[in-house]
């Protein structure tokens, strides 16, 4: 047979690698819920290697000098959608889906801004993709292969905000209950916590809920058993395709 017929075949096969069978876990909910250490219980509970954390803290946009001042007396909406650049976190998404290596801005708090370096990343297996809107974009949600919301009540929330943004984001107490109250409150209430209502699981007491980790890591196993089970099968095929040959 002429090589487009077995190109051809290959086709046939619909051999796909294993990277784009990647798995994305969305885990969304307030801020200081506790979203980023029930990732990284996930993470060590599932003990796998080429599993990652993605925060959606990463695409945050850049602001214009007077849009950075107002951040920083605390005056600025850092909540909505709109703050976020959801249609480059796509397009990463998207890259990684496709096996590609990719570079992942990195985010400073303190100053509000994107830095001059990125974090290059190329074909995890699993990404955990925590953000207070990881629920929100369609297009994202259509690439989750599960959908977390962390749930906590408001004033555990708040206070672990006050501690963690005096310590290591450059804050004042006064300055973290302020945009608390102006943004972070009315935004939550109209944009975060309606993620409930896509979300697979809901997940009570964050990391401490060690029933919830179980059951995710169960979960999360079985879907790669079954990836890793089609893409032996793809390959099998394959071979026996090139063997006839
Ligand atoms: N934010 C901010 N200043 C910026 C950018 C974002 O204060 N320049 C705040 C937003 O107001 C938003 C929060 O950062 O509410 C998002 O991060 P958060 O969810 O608090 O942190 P995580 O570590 O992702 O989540 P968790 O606290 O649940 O672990």
């Amino acid at each position: 047979p002429s090589q487009g017929s077995v190109t051809s075949e290959v086709q046939d096969a619909h051999y796909s690698p294993p990277w784009a069978d990647m798995s994305i876990i969305g885990v969304a909910g307030s801020s200081g819920s506790g979203k980023t250490s029930l990732a990284v219980e996930i993470v060590e509970s599932l003990n796998l290697p080429w599993v990652i954390i993605l925060s959606i803290d990463s695409f945050y946009k850049s602001l214009t000098p007077e849009e950075n001042a107002l951040a920083h007396q605390n005056n600025y909406d850092l909540d909505s959608p709109s703050s976020i650049d959801f249609d480059l976190l796509v397009e990463k998404l998207h890259d990684l889906k496709q096996g590609k290596r990719t570079d992942i801005p990195i985010y400073s708090f303190q100053q509000h801004q994107r830095l001059d370096k990125t974090l290059s990343i190329y074909s995890p297996h699993v990404i955990i993709l925590e953000g207070i809107l990881a629920l929100n974009d369609p297009r994202v949600l259509d690439l989750l292969d599960m959908k977390i919301y962390v749930e906590a009540d408001a004033d555990l929330c708040l206070s672990r905000r006050i501690v963690r943004d005096v310590r290591e984001r450059g804050r004042t107490i006064e300055g973290v209950i302020k945009q608390w109250f102006k943004y972070v409150k009315p935004v939550f209430q109209r944009y975060v916590e309606p993620q409930r209502e896509v979300a697979d699981l809901i997940v009570p007491r964050g990391m401490q809920n060690k029933m919830a980790i179980q059951m995710i890591v169960n979960q999360l196993r079985q879907t790669l058993k079954e990836k890793s089970f089609k893409h032996n099968a793809a390959l099998e095929r394959l071979g026996q395709q090139v063997d006839d040959y």
